[in-house]
């Protein structure tokens, strides 16, 4: 027995279990937890590799960056006055959602939608299977809610219907309504779709099953959460995704944007695609673990930050570390069980659960392992564990998520020409007199000094980031450790300057 082991990086509430561990637990775990733990020493490290990123991914500097920085052409944002019903499209994992959205004009809007399963076989299939599949819902949807070109928006007196396509893989764009795929991710991989364009992809199979709606445009789930936040809080600079797989949109100044030639507008919507940071390993803390899951995916060699963070995969990160530990005669006595021992078999929700069992015995833990894992023998000591590498895996997702966050901030702080000349350190601090920072009402990006003379001078309010996914809104103190490490990479009045909320 042994009482050596303090884990630095969990809080208080694990450590009382850690009595009952034995030396060889204790080392083993203890281990775990350094390799598991970002310092904020090492999250200003990417931090800082990651802006790098972002600007040779402006540059089009491909050799250097793994972040694709792809315009959108989206270059407006909602204020909340926009009126009308329109017709919206969302595929993103293993739900097509067909909706119908009204906005009121006053900041609210209502929505009414219907989901289809996108199955196991469709998303391996032919681009033209899974596309047909689209229209097909798309077909049954509209005829459902009676949806006619009298209620929806639309351009002409035509009876064609318009449609905005969310589709959530990375696209270059090349106009609002043209992009061509770049490569699959979360799962997907159809042939016949990487170097062609979603949007007459899509249009093709619409007009092959006779579906009279146009796609007007297309956009990453990351811009469609940043514009439907905005239309909430327009000060909104980021949009995030932390579900499935994870991505980051922000809005840069189109003078940034090397790769576009003529910038049309001031300001520009950039979907980052920052699952793939760091693609070849030079900055993230890998461990054998993620290298495992990497190696074993359908897409080895990206995404490699996506795999990572994201509910795709923070349960296989699980499996590998819990079969590492049964191989050592460290758990579970030594025995897995056939459900353990198969690929994706321990769901993330299932880490959510476990991490959400506060009981002393933690039986409800057990029963997971029975009922969904086949491990019928578990001891006390057994689930502690088990929970204890739920929470390394879950707490490193969300410091690497609020790495990527700040990143963005304190590059959108850092715009030239807009901030230009301030010269506040970029980390904000009681001790930096800065009043806030945010977006003013002209959409710029501001930071202030406490003088009152400017203080009211602009009407300076938090940054809004939007953000959408199941990792986000469900897996326990996921933005509790998220915050924690904002606020250690902008300082300690970050909670005031930076506001996270859930983009409906
Ligand atoms: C895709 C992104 C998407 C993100 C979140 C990633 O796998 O590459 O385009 O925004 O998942 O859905």
């Amino acid at each position: 027995m042994s009482t050596s082991f303090t884990p630095t990086s969990t809080s208080t509430h694990h450590t009382k279990h850690h009595s009952r561990w034995s030396d060889k637990q204790s080392k083993v775990l203890g281990h775990l937890a350094e390799e598991f733990t970002l310092s904020t020493a090492q999250l200003e490290h990417l931090a800082t590799a990651f802006i790098g990123q972002m600007q040779s991914g402006l540059a089009g500097d491909q050799k250097s960056s793994d972040l694709a920085m792809i315009p959108t052409f989206v270059s407006g944002r909602p204020d909340g006055h926009e009126r009308g019903s329109y017709l919206a499209l969302d595929l993103g994992g293993t739900n097509l959602r067909v909706c119908l959205i009204t906005l009121k004009g006053n900041n609210d809007l209502e929505s009414n939608s219907k989901a289809f399963k996108v199955s196991d076989h469709l998303q391996e299939a032919h681009i033209s299977e899974l596309m047909d599949f689209i229209a097909i819902s798309i077909k049954e949807f509209i005829t459902s809610e009676h949806i006619s070109a009298k209620i929806v928006e639309h351009p002409s007196d035509s009876e064609t219907l318009e449609l905005g396509f969310t589709f959530s893989f990375p696209v270059t764009q090349t106009a609002i309504d043209a992009g061509m795929l770049l490569r699959w991710t979360k799962g997907f991989n159809c042939p016949g779709a990487v170097g062609n364009d979603i949007v007459q992809l899509l249009q093709e199979a619409l007009n092959r099953n006779e579906v009279n709606v146009h796609v007007a445009a297309l956009v990453n789930d990351t811009v469609g959460t940043l514009l439907a936040h905005s239309y909430k809080h327009p000060n909104t600079f980021i949009g995030a995704i932390f579900g499935t797989g994870t991505n980051g949109a922000y809005v840069e100044d189109t003078r940034s944007i090397k790769t576009m030639s003529t910038p049309t507008a001031d300001e520009m919507i950039i979907n980052i695609e920052w699952g793939n940071f760091d693609k070849d390993k030079r900055f993230l803390p890998v461990t054998i673990f993620d290298n495992k899951l990497d190696r074993e995916s359908i897409n080895p060699g990206v995404h490699v930050f996506e795999k990572m963070i994201s509910g795709m995969y923070l349960g296989e990160i699980t499996r590998n570390i819990l079969l590492h530990l049964i191989d050592q005669r460290l758990l579970f006595d030594g025995t897995s069980s056939t459900k353990l021992n198969t690929h994706w078999s321990f769901e993330t929700k299932y880490m959510s659960q476990i991490e959400n069992d506060n009981s002393a015995t933690l039986i409800p833990i057990a029963q997971i392992l029975e009922q969904e894992l086949g491990i019928y023998l578990n001891t006390q000591v057994d689930r502690e564990i088990v929970k204890f590498v739920c929470q390394l895996v879950g707490k490193r997702a969300a410091r690497l998520s609020a790495m990527a966050t700040a990143a963005v901030i304190r590059k959108g702080l850092s715009v030239e020409g807009r901030l230009a000349g301030h010269g506040y350190p970029l980390k904000l601090s009681e001790g930096d007199h800065v009043f806030g920072a945010g977006v003013n009402k002209h959409g710029t990006m501001v930071r202030e000094r406490t003088d009152s003379a400017v203080d009211h001078r602009d009407n300076v309010q938090p940054i809004h980031v939007g953000i959408d996914g199941s990792v986000f809104e469900h897996y326990p103190h996921f933005e509790e450790h998220m915050v924690e490490g904002l606020t250690e990479l902008l300082g300690s009045r970050s909670k005031d300057i930076v506001a996270l909320g859930i983009a409906r």
